[in-house]
């Protein structure tokens, strides 16, 4: 794969005018962005057509869970707009709406299957009587069974998932630091070599990138250490 496709950066940014002055900053280096939450309710669904329409890849990183009607009706949409990448949280019922919705496009599902910011007891306080590798586990399978195309998670969690999940499934991976850059409110990390190593197919990359001096640079240094990680 090209490095490039490997690399996703997430335009964390409160408007659209700030995210296409990124994506300007960063020119031909990335082609591939993801939107999230803040950027999507802030016009970015539409900054997500005009980056499409540029040649760019999207990743529209919205987390949906409803029921299975309303989650295939909004895959649909999502498909219409030409992203690559949706998320949704990796309940059965979701994974089935959202899988059968994709259906004819190029659109593919990522499925979260426990967020991270949730431990054993955060688990519990939730209802649920798994720990969270039990529970990572058994979603990773549902989403394999189901057909869902891919799985977001750490790069920790990556090898533990290759065995677990089909050939054809991506796994992408945030949390991805350089050797020398802050780590932000991000507690476990990986370099972008070794989330490559540890089977990351995508990076997600956002303040190592958006928050550096020069986006640019950075994103070409990461590029660099992805083309030198191989596989
Ligand atoms: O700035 P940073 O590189 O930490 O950004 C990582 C991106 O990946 C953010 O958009 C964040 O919401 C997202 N993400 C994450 N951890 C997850 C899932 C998504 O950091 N488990």
């Amino acid at each position: 794969m090209d490095p490039k496709d490997r690399l996703i950066v997430a335009l964390d940014v409160p408007s659209v005018a700030a995210a296409a002055a990124m994506v300007e900053k960063l020119d031909a280096s990335v082609t591939f962005y993801k939107i999230g939450y803040q950027l999507a309710f802030a016009g970015g669904l539409s900054f997500a057509e005009t980056l499409i329409r540029a040649n760019k890849k999207v990743f529209l990183d919205l987390k949906l869970h409803d029921i299975g009607n309303t989650v295939g009706k909004g895959v649909e949409s999502v498909a219409k707009l030409g992203a690559t990448f949706l998320t949704v949280h990796a309940y059965p019922q979701t994974m089935h709406a959202a899988v059968d919705a994709r259906k004819g496009s190029n659109l593919r599902i990522l499925g979260v299957t426990v967020l991270t910011s949730y431990d054993d007891a955060d688990l519990a306080a939730a209802g649920y009587d798994f720990t969270v590798p039990e529970l990572v586990a058994e979603r990773a399978a549902q989403a394999r069974d189901i057909g869902v195309d891919g799985l977001v998670c750490s790069a920790e969690e990556a090898a533990n998932l290759k065995p677990i999940i089909s050939n054809g499934m991506v796994l992408v991976t945030p949390g991805i630091r350089p050797a020398d850059s802050e780590k932000g409110d991000q507690k476990r990390v990986m370099t972008p070599a070794a989330a490559i190593a540890a089977g990351a197919d995508h990076l997600v990359v956002g303040r190592p990138i958006v928050a550096a001096p020069d986006p640019k640079a950075a994103a070409d240094a990461i590029l660099a250490e992805i083309a030198a990680a191989g596989r």
